[in-house]
């Protein structure tokens, strides 16, 4: 992404001229296509496609040249430790790669593949690189955090001289079929094949070995043009240690929908790679990068990857996690029947077959056997981690635009969003708050008095996020920069001297966070004596951290560049920069001595395991409706792949949208777990309340619904740092057994509150049609009207432009607070309503998770969690936990929650028998007492009004319905 400021309006009119006319000769802006290699660009990708292609053109005499050699083959301490044989030559010569198969105690299995060669370091480099000579081992370093006991019941239950058969995982449903020539692995649940490995004959250990220097004209026996330097758009990859790619076939056996490797703008249900009608020519690709104006429903690679697939049909769920932080492509193609050619069944279900590619590192592949999504989500949390508990203020609205120019500027939004009572928690400052792009600085003539905005919007209880890039401005008297230097904490060139690059601040060095040192520098630079200008409500937003380096390769670093530890680049490119992000927020966790408070970071890069560290938002999108409708599907892709808090920018980066657009986005971002506005340098301001009528009311009438929901959103954070669970739920998530639903994208269930969401994204739509996944009773969020649905077929609902299309789903009890406020801090100790929608069978639960969204007071046990439940005969709330709350020392945030009620209940739907009466009795802290009920009955909508219940919210309470 390249800056446009300072182009005089003469220059931007002329552009706009230019473009409009070459509009007219072929497509409008989009991505620069060139930029970024296709598959057949990358040596090691083609020759793997090549290998396929191969394979599949011999399938009857193709053979896999990989055996184990299992002297005596034993399973100790639920793993299994072998040596894979590769035969690489007519002669029989043989090349070791020991391999672990690993049974894990939450019936993940786990397989790792390593070169014998490499890890003894007896190889030698080109160009004298000092490069590392093993195959980049550390990936689980960074993204494992837990999950790995191993299972010391898992047993070989079978074994010959062809196969191993080990039984594992929960109740030893699972079972691991080791075949040993050629190597390959059957995993299978209940007796059933889910996940075959090298079926195809794919695995590809591209294993080290020297460049033979042949005199001109003589011929290679092998096709060796991609195996050493390669150039692409004028930069060279010097390649010092050759061609060493790892490459398998994982095919899905039975499962026709196969979802995740974020992050890419196609369908949830990934689409074919291979051609053929409507399919994708290219591998999805993943190699984190700063792709200027991203293209819609492409395989291309964007801003962060996460190497995990689900596989889900009727009742079933499968993942596979590739923990390969390289370059990565992966093929997928779908078969008809039974993958088995020769089987006559053609009634058999379909299978996906999919071939993974990486360009460097060891074989590290986790195999999850489900059944449920629910099992995946959580072991691949367990794995990973799973979503840092928010800071509260982060599920509010954040207003971002690049820039907010002087510190006038910011407090003149902030005054207007007051003036028209629009809700808001945060206001961002671009890049061009700093000093001439030097981060860790204010500019001295716009933003003169910083702590003043602070104290402005912390009077609101509102907050500030700066941007700190990874890029240090490479200028003297600047002491960021010198102590980069002379610490020698910068990422190196390929000749072990300080890469140099260009950003926004023109010639830069990277901080290398894979350095201890550098993230203990970087700790140093964020305390609020240090990093003037800060206080305690600033947080922080890392843009850029791909990383993106203009002029380079591919807009990022080249791969021979060197890290700590002397790894490549190439090794490490997709962590980058999630230990960017992870530096940020260990650094805002030490700004000050016994501060002990959650930090808020952004980041554009990720990775398996960036969910522990904060939010990341989908870059830079462009103001139009496919981009709106393509966030929402992006979006719950990031939940299912472990990293939920997300968002993008509302509404549109690029270009400037027309009101209609601009409301329907609000209306959609109100249910981005990340919700943000943000827009180009370049494009018209946008504040909400600048719409005009009917605009900003629509608008500020999708925040309020934000902001009532609050309580919702937290306890659906709450679910998803406890068990990795998606805030927004696809129908297959939430419905495993009901099949209609797998390719659903354009809808979702906000966590478990059986609200059931299908935003508008398209321009002059009305009205729209809404899945229904099960026969449950639906009623409309708005009027509470019945909504005569049927299972597995649409109901069409109204969609004025002042209308988000919402069910309820029948049984369940959703939190809110009704009362509208500036901030989500100013309703931190206001009342509870409660939301009950009646099931067919008259029941309800839900659940209400809150603390004090700030420190971690909660690990202490300072929060209230509480389950309400509705049957027939009693409404109640209990502790969800069955705590005894009376034994718990209160703190100043739970000691004020004394005094915080559920003061209203609206139960919708039920029989009147039961709610058209004028009163219930209470009953809570041994007393008992009525409340009043207002009835409602017309048109459809059937639902009671419990006024003033005066329940404290932390205390047990029960409404007896007889
Ligand atoms: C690129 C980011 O994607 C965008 O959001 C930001 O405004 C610019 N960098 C400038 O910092």
């Amino acid at each position: 992404m390249r800056s446009t400021m300072g182009l005089s309006w003469k220059w931007t009119a002329l552009l706009s001229l230019l473009s409009a006319l070459l509009c007219l000769i072929g497509p409008a802006l989009a991505v620069k296509e060139h930029d970024f290699k296709k598959c057949a660009q990358a040596g090691f990708c083609k020759r793997n496609r090549d290998y396929a292609d191969k394979a599949a053109s011999q399938s009857s005499t193709w053979i896999s040249p990989y055996q184990v050699a299992l002297d005596s083959p034993s399973l100790k301490d639920g793993q299994i430790q072998a040596v894979i044989l590769k035969t690489i030559n007519a002669a029989g010569e043989k090349v070791r790669l020991p391999v672990t198969i690993s049974f894990l105690q939450s019936g993940v299995a786990r397989v790792t593949i390593d070169e014998e060669r490499r890890q003894n370091k007896d190889i030698e480099l080109r160009h004298g690189s000092v490069a590392r000579k093993e195959r980049y081992n550390e990936a689980a370093k960074w993204s494992i955090v837990g999950g790995l006991e191993p299972d010391l019941k898992a047993e070989i239950v079978h074994q010959d001289d062809s196969q191993i058969n080990v039984q594992y995982g929960l109740e030893g449903k699972f079972e691991a079929v080791i075949k040993l020539s050629p190597f390959a692995i059957d995993f299978r649940r209940d007796g059933v094949s889910h996940i075959k490995f090298n079926e195809r004959g794919l695995f590809n250990f591209e294993h080290w070995r020297p460049k033979v220097e042949r005199p001109e004209g003589e011929e290679n026996p092998e096709e060796e043009s991609t195996w050493w330097d390669e150039t692409f758009g004028g930069s060279t990859d010097t390649k010092p240690r050759g061609p060493e790619s790892v490459a398998l076939d994982i095919s899905f056996h039975g499962y026709e929908h196969v979802y995740g490797i974020p992050e890419h703008t196609g369908p949830l249900s990934l689409k074919q790679t291979r051609g053929g009608d409507g399919n994708y020519d290219e591998p999805y690709r993943m190699y984190n990068a700063d792709v200027f104006e991203y293209i819609l429903d492409s395989p291309m690679t964007l801003y962060g990857s996460i190497p995990f697939m689900q596989a889900h049909r009727k009742d079933s769920s499968v993942g596979l996690l590739w923990l390969n932080a390289a370059d990565t492509w992966v093929d997928i193609i779908k078969t008809k029947g039974s993958s088995n050619p020769l089987s006559l069944n053609a009634e058999a279900p379909s299978s996906t077959q999919t071939h993974w590619i990486s360009e460097a590192g060891i074989f590290d592949v986790f195999v999850f056997l489900g059944p449920t999504p629910q099992d995946i989500s959580k072991k691949y949390g367990e794995l990973t981690g799973t979503t840092a508990m928010p800071q509260e203020f982060a599920l509010g609205y954040h207003q971002c635009r690049w820039n907010y120019i002087s510190e006038d500027d910011v407090k003149d939004v902030d005054r207007r969003f007051d003036k028209w009572q629009i809700p808001y928690d945060v206001i961002w400052l671009d890049i061009e708050y700093t000093d001439e792009i030097k981060y860790f600085t204010f500019d001295p003539h716009s933003f003169t008095d910083p702590i003043s905005i602070g104290k402005q919007l912390d009077s609101h209880g509102r907050k500030l996020v700066v941007i700190i890039d990874p890029h240090i401005k490479r200028v003297d008297n600047y002491p960021i920069n010198e102590q980069l230097q002379s610490l020698d904490l910068a990422v190196h060139d390929k000749d072990g001297k300080i890469y140099e690059g260009d950003c926004w601040p023109g010639l830069s060095n990277w901080i290398d966070c894979f350095n201890p040192k550098a993230r203990e520098w970087w700790k140093t630079l964020y305390k609020y004596e240090n990093f003037n200008g800060t206080m305690e409500n600033t947080f922080i937003w890392n843009d850029m951290n791909e990383p993106s380096v203009f002029h380079g390769p591919e807009t990022t670093m080249p791969k021979d560049n060197l890290h700590f530890d002397d790894w490549e680049h190439r090794d490490v490119h997709n962590l980058n920069g999630m230990t960017y992000h992870h530096s940020t927020f260990e650094a805002l966790k030490s700004r000050k001595k016994g501060e002990f408070r959650r930090p808020f970071v952004l980041t554009r890069a990720f990775f398996s395991g960036s969910q522990r560290f904060g939010a990341m938002w989908t870059g830079d999108n462009l103001a139009d409706w496919g981009h709106l409708q393509t966030s929402i599907t992006m979006l719950i892709n990031q939940g299912i792949s472990g990293f939920p808090f997300s968002g993008a920018d509302v509404a549109g980066f690029f270009g400037d949208p027309e009101s209609e657009l601009i409301t329907r986005w609000y209306q959609t971002a109100a249910f981005y777990p990340f919700f943000r506005a943000h827009a180009h340098i370049d494009t018209r301001r946008r504040e909400p309340y600048l719409l005009g009528d009917p605009y900003t009311a629509i608008a500020t009438a999708a925040l309020r619904l934000r902001y009532s929901l609050l309580p919702s959103w937290y306890t659906t954070f709450f679910y998803a740092n406890r068990d990795g669970s998606p805030i927004l739920r696809p129908m297959f998530w939430t419905h495993p057994s009901s099949e209609g639903g797998l390719a659903i994208d354009d809808q979702f269930f906000l966590g478990s509150t059986g609200l059931l969401v299908k935003p508008i994204a398209e321009k002059d739509k009305y009205s729209t049609d809404i899945w229904i996944p099960d026969d449950e009773v639906y009623y409309d969020y708005f009027t509470y009207k019945t909504v005569k649905t049927e299972q597995g077929k649409h109901v069409t609902l109204d969609a004025p432009i002042d209308r988000i299309p919402m069910l309820i789903r029948g049984g369940h009890i959703i939190t809110r607070r009704d009362i509208p406020r500036r901030s989500s801090a100013l309703m931190r100790f206001d009342d509870y309503t409660l939301v009950i929608s009646v099931s067919k069978n008259n029941e309800a639960e839900g659940e209400l998770y809150v603390d004090d969204g700030d420190s971690y007071d909660y690990l202490e046990g300072q929060y209230i969690y509480r389950k309400f439940t509705l049957t027939p005969n009693v409404l109640s709330s209990t502790d969800a936990e069955g705590r005894d709350t009376k034994k718990i020392k209160p703190g100043k945030w739970l000691k004020a929650m004394r005094d915080v009620h559920v003061q209203k209940i609206i139960v919708v739907g039920g029989t009147p028998d039961v709610w058209n009466r004028k009163e219930v009795q209470v009953q809570s802290e041994g007393r008992t007492w009525s409340a009043n009920v207002d009835y409602h009955a017309a048109d459809g909508a059937y639902y009671a009004v419990i006024n003033r219940v005066g329940v404290r919210v932390g205390e047990n309470w029960s409404i007896k319905l007889d």
